[in-house]
């Protein structure tokens, strides 16, 4: 079990590091392009292929760098427009992606099982992302 000062100190510092990395490199690039061209962003850069951040996270070797990077994007993601569904469903989602990357990053017991259930692309794409 990780000492709750250690883990909030992480969780800061996450969040820290999140936001100015959602703000410099993944919203202010794409103001032209809107809200879909982020999300594709996000998909192919943290979700698509074996070598994605999403993919590494999942086997537990995700850099802290990257875990960051993902966080960031979790992050931009709670914030963006999805093309289709209810925005109650998207910001559930979403933020349960942030809130498991986070753990992943804080090594909490678990984080790593919980955060592949939270990553459900199926689940996501069947409500949120048009044909
Ligand atoms: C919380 C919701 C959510 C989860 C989880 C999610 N996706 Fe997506 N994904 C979307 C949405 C929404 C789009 C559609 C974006 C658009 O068309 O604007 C999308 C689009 C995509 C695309 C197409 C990108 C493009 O350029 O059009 C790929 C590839 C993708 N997702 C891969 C994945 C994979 C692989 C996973 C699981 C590891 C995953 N996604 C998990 C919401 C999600």
């Amino acid at each position: 079990m990780n000492k709750n000062f250690s883990f909030l100190t992480k969780l800061a510092l996450a969040a820290v590091i999140a936001v100015s990395a959602l703000s410099t490199s993944l919203v202010a690039d794409h103001h032209e392009g809107g809200d879909e061209l982020d999300l594709h962003k996000i998909m192919k850069e943290g979700h698509k292929g074996k070598t994605s951040l999403s993919a590494k996270a999942k086997k537990g070797e995700a850099t802290e760098a990257e875990l960051k990077t993902l966080i960031g994007m979790y992050l931009a993601m709670e914030k963006l427009t999805p093309p289709m569904g209810d925005s109650k469903s998207w910001k559930d989602k979403t933020s349960k992606l942030t809130n498991a990357a986070i753990n992943v990053f804080a090594k909490t017991d678990g984080a790593i099982d919980a955060y592949s259930k939270a990553v459900n692309c199926k689940a996501c794409h069947k409500v949120h992302k048009e044909d």
